[in-house]
């Protein structure tokens, strides 16, 4: 939810910025807009509308020999979509960017309207700049160090002062920044994708640390002063791996990246066949010493979530509840000792996420997370973390994040089994061989794109489409359907094949699309049942199978059948399938698929 970056050093500062910003823009793309001294003075340069239109409206500005600026792309929360509402904001003396909520901004704006002080925008981010120039008196720090004791809610700032040319100073309580010192300056940034073209080693910014970005190198302070050395950390991937490799999207390149993600994330924990985190540094005792497991998450993680608790409540026998983080933490949920919560998290920033692991330490509770960015608040704040590796994720829609969580889950059910001995060991060893040799089989699946894109051109005029499915299957239509309606503004629903005539069977009727997960062989029969009986409403059948599920005549329009496999593994197979409908769709009604409208990647806002 927005992205920010600031850089000061020897580069040409408005391309660092214009080049991150673009590298950012899948954290909100509704307004953009850059800050930069030029030689003494502060100019800005701020629009509506994407990165690209900000790109021109700075081209023709013609800024030269900019040396130190700060960047925006903003996911609109308070105040509409418009310049005035653009970042960065000035007041006074203080010019900044700001990812987050300040959530008493009503009551901070209160007091300065009682001095007869305005906003000229509707942002709380405005508000935030008039409370730090408030303070002002010719010391950066202390100014932001008293404003943050007036703030409440989510920030990263990067702010300037006017009378600090080539200085950027920046704090963070809640939401995500990090930075780097690198040959020819310091930069800082929401994510590491924006310091890539830079650096490969960076730190995250402590929370409610002040940080202090010259050219010649990046300090660290506590709020009492105290100076700190963060611990530095290094990103495998390159460049190249955040960029669209000759792929027209995001999306498509990323659901091309899955056999590969899945390999990376399952090999280094395999050891002789059998599952192995010791490398994650999660001791047995977290899983033998708990007697309640809570699977928690939003979206897509939440999806993933519940292929997991199948998982192991199939393989465990014990009680696994998969909530809704944003509901979870109002639920006063029954939490002790015993619990164990594990968060799956892509960004291991969603708010939500982080605020149930927050609740169910206070309560005692352990707290496992499984998370792809390195770092991250939700990794740093659970007491363990399991790191799935599909590389960076840039379009909004999560494909390849989805399949590592859902393989990190099953990884953690099958070593579970083993050390409880739920399942014995030439059993688990068997699951495992079976394990390794998914990535083979998505890329197989993978293969297929062709025919799957002809099927979804059947999707393209549709208004309403419905996911149907049992069990492992249900799970997964709930994903398929989240994609179709995230990337294509299709309106679609996941149903529990048997539920469906308990009143939605209503909505079926003539050509009506109903996509017929169909791959476990215990519960075939019933959803032949269920699919004949939205046939015989006039439904247009899309139906998803296993390798060897019997067809009978008149059952469907479309059959799409995955490799080989173990029912349990069905998903992993099938998701790219359902991902590709999903992206197909979307290009065939011509959308922008890596930046579906209203959404945002990283969602630090509750
Ligand atoms: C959908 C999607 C979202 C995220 C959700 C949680 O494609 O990406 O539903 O899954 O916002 O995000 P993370 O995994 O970053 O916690």
């Amino acid at each position: 939810m927005c992205g920010i970056i600031g850089f000061t050093g020897r580069l040409d500062a408005v391309d660092v910025l214009l080049h991150g910003l673009a590298e950012l823009e899948y954290r909100g793309y509704d307004s953009a807009g850059i800050a930069f001294f030029d030689g003494p003075a502060v100019d800005t340069i701020k629009t509506a509308g994407k990165v690209q239109i900000l790109a021109d409206k700075v081209e023709r500005n013609h800024p030269k020999n900019i040396h130190c600026g700060i960047g925006h792309t903003r996911w609109a929360t308070h105040g509409g979509v418009s310049d005035l509402n653009s970042h960065p904001h000035t007041a006074g003396q203080v010019t900044l960017i700001h990812n987050g909520i300040i959530e008493n901004y009503m009551h901070l704006a209160a007091g300065m309207a009682a001095e007869g002080i305005y906003p000229v925008s509707q942002t709380d981010t405005e508000i935030a700049a008039m409370v730090i120039n408030s303070f002002y008196e010719g010391d950066p720090i202390e100014a932001i160090r008293k404003a943050v004791k007036k703030l409440t809610g989510a920030y990263a700032f990067c702010i300037m002062f006017a009378d600090r040319p080539g200085t950027i100073y920046s704090i963070r309580n809640g939401s995500p920044l990090v930075a780097s010192h690198f040959k020819d300056g310091s930069v800082i940034a929401s994510d590491m994708v924006a310091l890539l073209r830079y650096s490969k080693d960076y730190f995250v910014v402590p929370e409610n640390h002040i940080v202090v970005l010259t050219e010649e190198a990046i300090t660290v302070e506590d709020l009492e002063g105290n100076q700190i050395r963060p611990e530095m950390l290094h990103v495998s991937w390159d460049v190249s791996a955040a960029q669209k490799g000759g792929f027209p999207h995001f999306m498509l390149k990323e659901i091309y990246d899955q056999p590969e993600a899945l390999r990376n994330t399952i090999m280094p924990r395999i050891t002789d066949g059998m599952p192995d985190l010791t490398q994650d540094g999660i001791p047995d005792e977290l899983f033998t010493g708990c007697s309640r497991v809570i699977l928690s998450a939003c979206g897509t993680a939440m999806h993933a979530e519940m292929l997991g608790r199948n998982m192991m409540e199939r393989l465990l026998r014990i009680p696994v509840s998969v909530e809704i983080a944003s509901e979870f933490r109002y639920s006063n949920p029954i939490v002790d000792d015993k619990t164990l919560l594990i968060t799956v998290s892509q960004s291991g920033e969603t708010a939500d996420s982080l605020a149930a692991i927050r609740l169910v330490k206070e309560r005692g509770g352990k707290t496992l997370s499984v998370v792809n960015v390195k770092g991250s608040t939700i990794a740093r704040e659970s007491d363990y973390v399991l790191y799935t590796h599909a590389g960076p994720e840039i379009a909004v829609a999560s494909t390849k994040a989805y399949s590592v969580q859902v393989a990190a889950l099953y990884l953690i059910a099958f070593h579970w089994a083993r050390i409880t001995g739920k399942c014995t060991d030439d059993q688990v060893r068997a699951l495992v061989e079976e394990f390794i040799h998914l990535p083979e089989h998505v890329s197989e699946v993978l293969s297929h794109d062709a025919d799957i894109k002809a099927i979804s051109q059947k999707l393209i005029d549709c208004h309403d489409l419905f996911f149907i499915g049992r069990g492992l299957d249900y799970a997964l239509s709930c994903e398929g359907s989240l994609k179709l309606k995230e990337v294509s503004y299709i309106h679609s629903e996941a149903y529990a094949a048997g539920e469906l005539k308990h009143g939605t069977i209503s909505l079926i009727s003539d050509n009506v699309p109903v996509i017929a997960l169909a791959t476990q062989k215990d519960v075939y029969a019933k959803m032949v049942s269920n699919i004949r009986e939205v046939r015989s409403r006039g439904a247009m059948v899309i139906m998803l199978t296993g390798y060897d599920m019997p067809t009978e005549y008149g059952l469907c329009e479309h059959q799409i059948r995955i490799p080989k496999c173990s029912d349990i593994f069905a998903p992993i197979l099938m998701v790219p399938i359902l991902q590709f409908l999903a992206y197909y769709a979307a290009v065939g009604r011509g959308l922008n698929v890596d930046q579906p409208r209203n959404l945002a990647k990283s969602v630090t806002v509750e």
